[in-house]
């Protein structure tokens, strides 16, 4: 829809489920004037175990949704769909800015033991690779692919004793060794931040990116001059949230996240997107 103002346009993000909530609250945190359109494509979540060329169009399906919709910016909120298909949305949409989501493993320069928690896709990834080998050599780095974990988040509630029990078995050989830092390389380990912390303890240090995506969002949306030029509080419009599949995670899920329930919202279930 095309608007008046092009600051009023919303900030649209993406991601296969209820993980890049965590994202979007960083982001309605940081700036609260903006209006966020997201989409969770619970209908093919999670997008960790699926093929490449699959993912791929997804997020391709996703952000042609939220462009026909007016987005100003698109934050692939998804680790694993920025792995896999942030450069051919850039490529396809060279005059819309993109921010994607990466495992976090530059702030751990300081540590010499690095857990990265994150998808089966997102490890196997040639992005991934390079971050690897940019960032982590000589460390010693612990990887697992976090299998049952998005369905647990998706499903399950905080204090669920099946999530605490697969994080101890995914937690517990990288703990033995010795951790220094963990990485929550997928969006939606952060709705676990409480158990996986308790499991940690203080000495590990626990790198959630979302704060860091939000700032970067706040950067490209200053350089293009797109921020809303909206008081924070004063603009009415909702924030919407579609989801291709139920409601009920995406529901439970921001009852959690305080930033997102500031203003009036709307949850649309079983949306069609490609
Ligand atoms: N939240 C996503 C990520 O950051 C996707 C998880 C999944 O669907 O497997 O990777």
């Amino acid at each position: 829809m095309p608007q008046s103002d092009p600051g009023r346009a919303p900030v649209g993000i993406f991601d296969s489920g209820v993980g890049g909530l965590t994202v979007a609250a960083a982001v309605a945190q940081r700036l609260p004037a903006e209006r966020l359109l997201y989409v969770a494509d619970n209908a093919y979540a999670p997008y960790g175990p699926r093929p490449a060329a699959e993912i791929r169009a997804r997020s391709l399906a996703a952000t042609d949704y939220l462009l026909e919709r007016g987005a100003k910016l698109i934050v692939v909120a998804c680790n694993t769909a920025t792995s896999l298909a942030i450069d051919e949305l850039r490529e396809r949409y060279p005059a819309v800015p993109f921010v994607g989501l990466e495992p976090a493993v530059k702030p751990t320069a300081r540590a010499a033991r690095v857990g990265v928690l994150a998808t089966a896709a997102t490890l196997a990834s040639r992005r991934y690779h390079d971050l690897r080998a940019r960032y982590l050599a000589g460390k010693t780095v612990y990887e697992d692919d976090c299998a049952a974990l998005v369905p647990l988040i998706e499903n399950g509630r905080p204090g669920d004793p099946a999530l605490t029990a697969e994080l101890r078995r995914i937690l517990r050989p990288m703990l033995d060794g010795g951790l220094d830092a963990l990485v929550l390389g997928c969006t939606h380990y952060p709705l676990a931040t409480a158990e996986i912390a308790e499991l940690c303890g203080p000495a590990v240090d626990i790198i959630d990116p979302s704060p860091a995506a939000a700032r970067q969002v706040e950067r490209v949306l200053t350089t293009r001059a797109l921020l809303s030029p909206d008081p924070p509080g004063t603009c009415v419009r909702a924030h919407v949230f579609v989801t291709t599949g139920s409601a009920l995670p995406l529901q439970r899920t921001l009852l959690r996240l305080p930033p997102l329930n500031r203003r009036r919202k709307w949850v649309v279930p079983r949306v069609a997107i490609g």
